[in-house]
């Protein structure tokens, strides 16, 4: 029996830049130039409690940056919006299994639109919400916090979640993105990856101390 490896897997590290100082947007996203995706959170108010950014804001850090611009929209009925984060500059777009009643046609539109197709779930969602379009996305967000702030505390009930999804995804052959966002930083990284996750959101962890270089260095120090 083999042990599962994390250096097997190359993961991928998205920082969030909801943590980063807008007024200095672009050089915040040279700092993480390094990385592998840049993580956008645009939040309504209604589908969570906290109103972040929209359209603009991602069409600045499009401008600013060529990384892949990884969306994860906690915004109801996104299918009304899909087209305009398209053309404004996201690579992948994530939709909320909870905001819409048609999240098979949602994933369906957005790889009309030449995208990434990303589907979530909240914390207290049944993982069997998202299995009628596992096999159609191209990455599954596990969320480990509740969405809606930055700078909150890892559920640890997520790595089971994490676990469960990974073995569907094997199951399926499917070569799918699994991303785990929220409380994500160097004391939790490395067991997230042990349960199966390949991308890593950080928001707090990356800008929140002593800059964005240093934050990615220490995730990537806890995942050797
Ligand atoms: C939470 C957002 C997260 C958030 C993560 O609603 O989806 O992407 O920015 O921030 P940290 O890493 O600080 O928990
Ligand atoms: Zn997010």
């Amino acid at each position: 029996m083999t042990t599962p490896d994390p250096a097997a897997r190359r993961v991928k590290l998205a920082p969030s830049i909801l943590a980063c100082d807008f007024a200095r947007l672009g050089e915040e996203l040279r700092a993480i130039q390094s990385a592998d995706w840049a993580h956008v959170d645009v939040m309504d108010g209604q589908f969570v409690p906290n109103i972040s950014f929209g359209l603009p804001i991602l069409a600045a850090a499009r401008a600013a940056s060529p990384l892949f611009m990884d969306v994860h929209l906690m915004i109801e009925r996104p299918e009304r919006y899909l087209k305009d984060f398209a053309a404004a500059g996201a690579d992948g777009l994530t939709v909320h299994v909870e905001a819409t009643a048609h999240i098979h046609r949602a994933v369906q539109q957005i790889k009309e639109l030449g995208k990434k197709a990303g589907v979530t779930l909240n914390p207290g969602t049944p993982l069997e919400t998202l299995r009628p379009v596992l096999a159609e996305v191209d990455l599954v967000l596990i969320m480990s916090v509740n969405p809606g702030f930055g700078g909150q505390k890892f559920i640890p009930q997520s790595l089971e979640r994490i676990r469960t999804v990974r073995r569907w995804l094997d199951e399926l052959g499917s070569p799918a993105e699994l991303q785990v966002d929220g409380g994500v930083g160097a004391a939790n990284a490395r067991a997230a990856v042990h349960a199966g996750a390949s991308n890593l959101v950080a928001g707090s962890a990356v800008y929140g101390r002593d800059g964005a270089a240093a934050g990615l260095d220490r995730l990537r120090e806890a995942l050797k």
